[in-house]
């Protein structure tokens, strides 16, 4: 039932997770170091990451560039603290992945190529054709295998942190196999979980990714940090939810509606028409605009009536045919895949019909630059942490470049607090485990068979938050959002899970995972509610403009028996006092 003790333990085996356990088993080679995820390392999300990863390399560009962009694109809520750290880290990373074979797209001279992305005013993308995500994983994946401290447990399902002694001790797990209820001792414990896009119905999210960790976290006592904002990326197929990458605009791709117009052009995307450098005309694309306000102008659209109408509700098209065959196919071979396959379309010939989808959550377990949470022993990176470098819109590019950097900073983090801390208590722990255990085991028994299912709790939840906290927001419908959440708990406490097969139950599974997407949803809507004014990914018809007097703060929600409870606390502010968002020149 009880693993062998571990130094570090990650929860998680997607890019954040993987890099954290190189770096613990490089730079600390004596310890021993644990992969737990629920699925098999090369089907975490990181996989389907498409774009790019962002990091200054070229000679036009300067740290000082690529800071002004993530900041300003956060609408001033980033640490700019973090932002500074992980913009001059960024290079040795992307450098190092590919020392560790990851395939970098090239310039005819040999050198990097990078891309133009959303809401960078110089191009500073690097990407692997437009499967970036896929290489890096590989990549992360192979380099782990070499490293013999690096124990995996593959199609484990951590559900509880085991908290004994004011730290974290470990975690309990599921073992999908087998059905058998495990216990991992750890010293240290990082959670690199991903986020949490399936509390909406519409999302490039992976079904894996349901807020495990953030809810792991929040039940620990840990603080959710702005949860309330959600990225809508401005292309992902209607009704699939699949990504159509940013590379796509980035390569020269425009968005049009129902008229054939270029509609972007009718809107304030805080980027001048005219503006642009003259080395670099595609960032003069207004397509190029950041995600928040994109898929902002596309809600406006569907307002005036000026969107297509099919069978998953308004759309618009992508059109990248003036790039021509050769073109897409060299630069983004799978965007032409993906729509072939999922729409029938193929983009050479036609346009893609497009929406905006949930994508990503800035918000997350609130963590210092260093991975660490206010929990002694627990760290979390990557999507399921807030550092915070993305405050409230991020840039497209910057994650994957954030799950190495703080990934890295979070393993190494985690080691020292693992050398300066004594023996777990493994008895107890295991005795802590089973009282989860009898928790799991009371789902198989409470309440009356059929008389809910979890797939209705779940498409209320998801109807209710993007009605209630989408792209606009109104005090209202958050209300109503809230009012929904507390009424999907008590019902999800009752529902029976009737499947009490050992092997593979994914009908528990979900679960558990449906109660985690509620705290996770819990906190995004609350937070929400609770601040009242419009900032990158919030926006409110009710609070139009920018509140930096009340809220240039992060919102830190905490889990309670009722509602949850809601701190703030001051964003850190080095060289860059907040202004307007402007993605002209400086
Ligand atoms: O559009 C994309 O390729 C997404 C990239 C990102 O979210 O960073």
């Amino acid at each position: 039932m009880t693993t062998p003790v571990h130094d570090v333990l990650i929860v998680g085996g997607g890019g954040a997770g993987l890099r954290a356990a190189i770096a613990v088993a490089e730079e600390q080679p004596d310890l021993s170091v644990a992969v737990v995820s629920k699925v098999y390392p090369m089907r975490s999300h990181t996989v389907s990451a498409e774009g790019g990863a962002a990091a200054v390399i070229k000679p036009d560009d300067a740290a000082q560039h690529h800071c002004y962009d993530t900041i300003s694109g956060a609408d001033w809520l980033a640490d700019q603290d973090a932002v500074e750290a992980f913009v001059a880290e960024a290079p040795g990373e992307l450098i190092q992945l590919e020392h560790w074979g990851c395939p970098w797209s090239r310039d005819p001279d040999g050198s990097v190529a990078v891309r133009p992305f959303g809401g960078m005013k110089i191009q500073r993308t690097w990407f692997a054709a437009d499967k970036t995500g896929f290489h890096m994983l590989h990549t992360l994946f192979q380099t782990a295998q070499r490293y013999r401290p690096v124990t995996r447990y593959d199609e484990w399902f951590v559900f509880d942190l085991l908290v004994h002694d004011g730290r974290c001790q470990g975690v309990a797990a599921l073992e999908l196999k087998t059905g058998a209820l495990r216990v991992i001792p750890a010293r240290s414990v990082i959670l690199c979980t991903g986020g949490a896009g399936r509390i909406f119905p519409f999302t490039t999210n992976a079904a894996i990714k349901n807020g495990d960790g953030m809810a792991l976290a929040y039940r620990a006592g840990v603080a959710l940090k702005d949860m309330e904002f959600v990225q809508y990326h401005p292309t992902g197929l209607p009704g699939k939810g699949i990504l159509i990458t940013e590379a796509a605009r980035g390569e020269g791709g425009v968005l049009v509606n129902r008229h054939g117009r270029r509609y972007l052009e009718d809107y304030d995307l805080g980027q001048p028409l005219d503006v642009g450098d003259p080395r670099h005309p595609q960032l003069r694309s207004m397509e190029l605009g950041p995600r928040d306000r994109l898929s902002q102008a596309f809600y406006w659209e569907q307002e005036k009536g000026h969107t297509f109408e099919g069978e998953f509700g308004a759309y618009v098209h992508l059109d990248v045919r003036h790039l021509g065959q050769k073109k897409i196919d060299k630069k983004i071979p799978f965007v032409r895949q993906t729509a072939l396959n999922y729409m029938g379309v193929d983009c050479v010939h036609e346009c893609i019909p497009v929406r905006p989808v949930v994508h990503y959550m800035m918000g997350g377990v609130h963590t210092d630059i260093h991975g660490a949470t206010s929990l002694p022993g627990l760290f979390a990176a990557g999507e399921c942490a807030c550092v915070s470098i993305n405050g409230a819109n991020r840039l497209g590019s910057n994650s994957l470049t954030e799950l190495l950097v703080f990934g890295r900073r979070a393993g190494l983090a985690a080691a020292r607090f693992a050398r300066g801390h004594g023996p777990v208590a493994a008895d107890v722990l295991e005795k802590k485990a089973e009282e989860e255990t009898r928790r799991i085991v009371s789902l198989h028994t409470q309440g009356a068979p059929g008389a809910d299912s979890l797939a209705t709790i779940r498409s209320e939840l998801n109807a209710a938050l993007e009605h209630g906290a989408g792209i606009y927001r109104q005090a209202d419908r958050l209300a109503a959002a809230c009012e929904k959440i507390r009424e999907l708990k008590e019902r999800l406490g009752r529902l029976k899970v009737l499947d009490r097969s050992r092997t593979f139950n994914t009908q528990l599974v979900a679960a558990l995972e449906a109660q985690f997407l509620l705290d996770a949803a819990e906190a995004v809507a609350f937070s929400a509610a609770a601040r009242r004014e419009s900032r990158g990914s919030h926006q409110r018809l009710d609070y139009k403009e920018r509140d930096d007097e009340r809220y240039l703060k992060h919102t830190l929600a905490f889990r309670t028996d009722g509602d949850p409870r809601l701190e703030y606390l001051d964003v850190v502010i080095t060289k860059w006092p907040p202004g307007a968002r402007v993605y002209g020149k400086q």
